[in-house]
Formats: structure tokens, sequence, C-alpha cells
């Protein structure tokens, strides 16, 4: 399985088959499987019915490594279309942003603006911008900016980041953004990563994913626990128990489309359930990651078109 997850992953980078496959009828309907659609409609209806089953949101406007200034200024503009509906329609949701989408790549100084403005607009409506963590040459860049944007006037609190657990260094990144108050998601990460960066063996990424989630869990701020994996959803509802933790001091979180049944399964139990649901029509990277954390899922797909 390592190999088809790396196939997956090369192939998330493939700009020609990107190129097609976000274009395709075919591809637009298997995307569907993971991606709430299109149009921000499509995300806000979603959204809606995920808080009427008693969950709350991170809305994520597809995109990533944008290549022009004027980009990111237009990725930008979406989520703060989001963010105004989000407040006129009540819901119980947020922004998750990824700092590629805002130009990182072009300059960072530009995105970091670009960011602060999104999250000034989040401040305005007593809502949040998560940013998102994407491959490891990223991670400082990316925590230097989520750190300064927390520590400016007005801004603390309205924004936080995502923590990989298959990386070495997260354990300190955790102690330092632990020790500034931001608020953590918690994952195992989506990227292919070298040894000399990333624990190469699952269980190594697991362990190190039980001891940051007791971090979280001993902290006074409110963190999210991003996984679909049964035992690390254990491990941290005994952490709970054995600590007193309240379960309304966290959040598990889920990607859309993904164990609906474990995610109704925490709400029955009194638990918060966060469902992350991205949408737009540069589906195809985050369509072929999903693919690569879980290469059956090709199987149902293939298995569903043959039934239509
Ligand atoms: P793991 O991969 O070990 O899977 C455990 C079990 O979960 C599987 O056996 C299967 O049953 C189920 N499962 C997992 N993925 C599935 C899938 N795609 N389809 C069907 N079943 C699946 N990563 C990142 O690098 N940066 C980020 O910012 C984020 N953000 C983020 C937000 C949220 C809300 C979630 C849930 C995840 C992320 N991720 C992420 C992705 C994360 O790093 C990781 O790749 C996936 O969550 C899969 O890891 P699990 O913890 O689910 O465990």
């Amino acid at each position: 399985m390592p190999f088809l997850r790396s196939a997956f992953i090369a192939l998330s980078r493939n700009r020609l088959l990107r190129h097609f496959g976000e274009r395709s009828t075919l591809g637009v309907k298997l995307s569907s499987r993971f991606v709430a659609g299109m149009e921000i409609e499509d995300a806000l209806r979603v959204a809606e019915a995920v808080n009427r089953q008693g969950m709350s949101v991170s809305l994520d406007s597809l995109g990533e490594s944008v290549t022009s200034e004027a980009e990111a200024h237009t990725a930008a503009e979406v989520y703060h279309r989001l963010l105004d509906a989000i407040a006129e329609r009540r819901l119980n949701a947020n922004v998750s942003v990824k700092l590629t989408q805002l130009g990182l790549l072009l300059s960072p100084d530009m995105a970091e603006g670009i960011a602060a403005n999104l999250v000034q607009h989040a401040r305005s409506v007593d809502n949040f911008v998560r940013i998102d963590m994407e491959d490891s040459s990223l991670t400082q860049v990316t925590l230097d900016i989520v750190r300064r944007l927390h520590a400016r006037p007005g801004l603390r609190g309205a924004v936080g980041t995502v923590i990989q657990s298959y990386l070495y260094r997260s354990q300190a990144d955790v102690e330092q953004l632990l020790a500034d108050g931001v608020r953590i998601r918690l994952c195992k990460g989506a990227y292919k990563e070298p040894p000399e960066v990333a624990f190469p063996k699952k269980p190594d990424v697991d362990s190190n994913y039980v001891r940051l989630t007791h971090m979280l869990l001993d902290s006074p701020v409110y963190h999210g626990l991003a996984t679909h994996d049964e035992h690390m959803i254990a491990a941290a509802k005994e952490f709970a128990a054995q600590h007193q933790v309240d379960p309304s001091r966290y959040e598990f979180q889920m990607l859309f489309g993904v164990r609906r049944d474990l995610q109704r399964q925490l709400l029955k139990q009194g638990h918060n359930v966060r469902v992350y649901v991205p949408f737009g029509h540069e589906w195809y990277p985050y369509f072929m990651r999903r693919l690569a954390e879980r290469p059956a899922n090709v199987f149902f797909l293939a298995k569903n078109l043959l039934r239509k």
C-alpha cells in the first residue's frame, strides 16, 4: 500500500492530469465523493445541512499554489464572501485556507498581508480562520506567519493552524504554539515527506499523534483533533476521561464524505464534531490526496460509477 500512497501523491502534483481532470464531466462527478460542489452556494447548502445534524463546519475553497498576485486576491475574495455569508445565515462554520492559495510561493509578505485582512474580517464577524498546513518546505514560514498574526493587536484567537504528527519537529512546534495560546488542529499529515523530516512508519506517526493529543488536551486552549482513526479517537477519549477534560473543551474534526458513521457516533456520545467541507473547481490535488490516504476508495468510486 505505501506504493499506492506515493503513486497517488505523485499524481496529485501532475499538472496535465489536473488540467484535464478538473475540466472533465467524469472528473467532476468522481470528485463529488469528497467535494461539496463547485460553487459557494453548494458549500453553504452542505454547511446548513451539516449544522442541522448538530455538527459545525470548516469551509475550504479549494485551490493552492497560485501563480499570480491577481489569483491570490481572487482566492481571498471568495473567503471574504464566505465570512459574510456565514454571518448572514448564522451558520456554525469557520474557514480553512492554505497560504499558497494566498500567494505564499510568490511573496510571503503579500500572503501574510492578505491573510491578515482575512483574519481581521473574521474577527469583525466573530469568526475564525484556520491556516491549513502544506508540505514540510512550508512549515516554518506558515508557523511564523500564524504566530505573527495571532500576536497582532486585536487578532489574538481569530487565527489558528495545523500540526502534522508525521513530522519529527511537531512536538517542539506544539510546545511553542501552546505557549502562545494558538489554536491547533492536529492531523497525521497528507503529503509525501522524506525520512529526514518525517516518521516513515505509520506506528510512529500514530504514537506521536497520541502524544501530541495529550499535550493539546492538557492545555486550556480549544483545539481540534482531526482524524478518522478509531484508535486515535479512543486514545483521546481515554485521556480526557482520566484527566477530567470536559468534551466541550475540544472537538473532533473529519472530512466531508469520510466516516459519516463515526461522525454521528461521536455526536451521539456528546462530542463536538466539525466537518471540513471543501468546494470549488480546483478539486484535483485534494481529491488525489484522499485517494492516497485510502486507495480502496478507488474501488468504491469505480463500483458507484458502474452502478449508474
Ligand atoms: P489514517 O490515514 O490512519 O486512517 C485511519 C482510518 O480512517 C482508515 O483506515 C479509514 O477507515 C479512514 N480513512 C482515512 N482517510 C480516509 C479517506 N480519505 N477515505 C475513507 N476513509 C478514510 N493534512 C495536512 O497535511 N494538512 C492539513 O491542513 C490537513 N487538514 C485536515 C483537516 C481535517 C478536518 C482532517 C480530518 C484531515 C486533515 N488533513 C490534513 C489530512 C490528514 O493529515 C490525514 O491525511 C487524513 O486525515 C487521514 O488520516 P487519519 O487520521 O484519518 O488516519
